[in-house]
């Protein structure tokens, strides 16, 4: 793994503030539960002393299996008594057990010697945290997207008025924000300039991460820059390989020329994303005739074969803004 030291590190702090969260969390259940009804801190009490007196039983000799036995009943029974007791005050049986944030690996991080999704997932969002500290992600958000700029003139082709169009077009990308997960597929955004593409990128972007998916944003442009430098430099690779792994990575403004190294660049990581089923958002003035023409039939099959299509319409919305602030 391309990580650092410093990512691991933050990942370890926060999976340790977890655990400690949870056993801060059980031992107040307990509390609570043991001043409601009494009796659960007997039978708590009692099954730690035939946890040592099998310990002793054990120590001392004599018959020893018959001892242990009988101690096996005894904590059983009281194991049935617990959940008994808790069944009937409408409680769960299993309500004074330690609840781990992540019950595959109990908050250790490591399921045998294989490292939990749930260590995978701080990683990366520790990763893309340093990905985006460079620049973070400016916020846009869904309710200052106003369909008024858009005209309510007939969308050639449709039987919709452009606003109305725009408008199906923000109702999807606001559910796609809302319903994000592994799952989603990727976007691709294609329209003139000022459409208002970046606005519900960083929109969709806001809302994935305040539900907690790690997010990179950038233009398209930085991001090759940076995986270049990276790749003829130092570095290690950890932004890279954050670009590969981060749960939504918002590729803005597909720059209109394409290099030879961005162009694989651009092919390596749609690639790799959609290899590892992880949603890309893709921006662009492009057409797809452009698209084809600049990026290679490798690319462009990919761009329409795995990501949904949204074409922006309208007039420059940076220039509507602008008038209305003149006059
Ligand atoms: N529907 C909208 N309601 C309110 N503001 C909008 C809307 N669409 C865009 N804007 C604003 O207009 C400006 C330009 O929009 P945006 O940056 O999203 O355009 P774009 O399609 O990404 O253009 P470009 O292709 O040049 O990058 C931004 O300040 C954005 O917040
Ligand atoms: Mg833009
Ligand atoms: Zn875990």
């Amino acid at each position: 793994m391309a990580y650092g030291k410093d990512v691991f590190d933050a990942a370890m702090r926060r999976l340790e503030q977890r655990r400690q969260e949870a056993e801060d969390e059980t031992a107040r259940t307990r509390a609570e539960l043991f001043a409601r009804i009494p009796r659960l801190r007997e039978i708590q009490d009692e099954l730690a002393a035939t946890a040592v007196d099998a310990v002793r039983g054990m120590l001392t000799g004599g018959d020893a299996a018959a001892h242990i036995q009988k101690l096996k009943k005894i904590n059983l029974d009281l194991q049935v008594e617990r959940a008994e007791l808790l069944t009937a005050h409408g409680l769960p049986p299993d309500a004074l057990a330690p609840r781990p944030h992540c019950r595959l690996c109990g908050d250790t991080g490591y399921v045998g010697d294989r490292i939990c999704e749930c260590l995978r997932a701080l990683l990366r969002d520790e990763a893309c945290r340093r990905a985006n500290s460079g620049s973070p992600l400016p916020l846009r958000a869904f309710d200052t997207f106003d369909l008024a700029y858009y005209p309510d003139t007939p969308l050639p082709g449709t039987d919709a008025t452009v606003r109305a169009y725009m408008g199906r077009v923000f109702t999807s990308c606001k559910d796609y924000a809302e319903r994000f997960s592994a799952e989603s597929p990727s976007l691709l955004f294609l329209g003139g300039t000022g459409l208002g593409k970046t606005h519900l990128a960083l929109a969709i972007g806001g809302e994935v991460l305040a539900r907690g998916f790690s997010v990179i944003y950038d233009t398209a442009q930085n991001i090759f820059a940076r995986i270049e430098a990276e790749h003829f430099g130092r570095g290690g690779g950890q932004f890279t390989q954050t670009v590969y792994d981060c749960d939504l990575l918002i590729l803005d403004e597909l720059p209109d020329y394409a290099t030879s190294f961005t162009n694989s660049t651009f092919y390596n990581i749609i690639n790799t994303r959609t290899l590892a089923r992880r949603p890309t958002i893709v921006s662009t003035n492009l057409t797809e005739q452009e698209l084809e023409a600049r990026y290679g039939q490798k690319i462009f099959s990919r761009l329409i074969g795995d990501f949904w299509m949204f074409k922006f319409f309208g007039r420059d919305i940076r220039q509507l803004k602008l008038k209305n602030k003149v006059f």
